[in-house]
């Protein structure tokens, strides 16, 4: 079986497939570039759920089982946000450097326990079929560091400090992140749900 997974994000795609493959081994992870798809899908809904959707119908309506995760970063003293717009909190010409700084700036002076977070994850699946929808979530707590910490993963992960651990999430191995991860979380549930499907 062919699944498609709706995301241009490098990083991401590298967890997802992974991710996919302790599904089942037997699913062969196509990504966008791979059907020749290099449009950006405009991801304007106000919710996690809201984008997932959006990215998955879209590979749905090209022909593919599609799997799509949208994800961000709350963070509590900043009610919640970045959030939906995670990718592009320093605005729309922004990258990963200027997003982190920009947090970082954020909550300077902030004591350890003012810097609590989460990661969110809602990872949905549509068909090309018209069965309904798959919408799952995962979340992960976690602190926003001083400084950086780590060089593997992407995105905000060496300022994401996962206390169990005692390391953040650039710091761990792909397959330790996967085990405690929001999208690792959310993608254990969308197991479940996908397996009960029948083709
Ligand atoms: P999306 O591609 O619209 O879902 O954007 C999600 C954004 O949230 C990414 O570009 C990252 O900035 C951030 N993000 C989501 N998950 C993670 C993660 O696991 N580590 C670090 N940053 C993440």
């Amino acid at each position: 079986m062919k699944v498609l997974l709706a995301s241009h994000n490098k990083g991401k795609i590298a967890e997802l497939q992974a991710l996919m493959h302790t599904i089942s081994p037997e699913i062969e992870v196509l990504s966008m570039s791979d059907i020749g798809f290099y449009e950006e899908i405009v991801e304007d809904g106000s919710s996690f759920a809201d984008n997932a959707l959006i990215k998955s119908r879209t590979g749905a309506r090209l022909g593919y089982i599609t799997v799509a995760d949208d994800s961000g970063l709350m963070v509590d003293a900043l009610d919640g946000t970045p959030g939906v717009y995670s990718a592009r909190y320093a605005g729309e010409e922004c990258d990963t450097e200027k997003n982190n700084k920009k947090l970082l700036q954020a909550l300077h002076g902030l004591p350890a326990e003012q810097r609590t977070a989460k990661f969110v994850s809602v990872v949905a699946c549509s068909f090309p079929d018209g069965r309904e929808d798959i919408v799952v979530r995962g979340e992960c707590p976690g602190c926003i560091l001083t400084e950086y910490r780590g060089t593997g993963g992407f995105g905000y992960d060496p300022l994401f400090w996962y206390e169990p651990m005692q390391k953040s999430f650039a710091e761990m191995s792909q397959a330790e992140k996967n085990q405690i991860s929001h999208r690792g979380k959310a993608m254990l549930k969308f197991a479940e749900e996908f397996a009960k499907i029948k083709f």
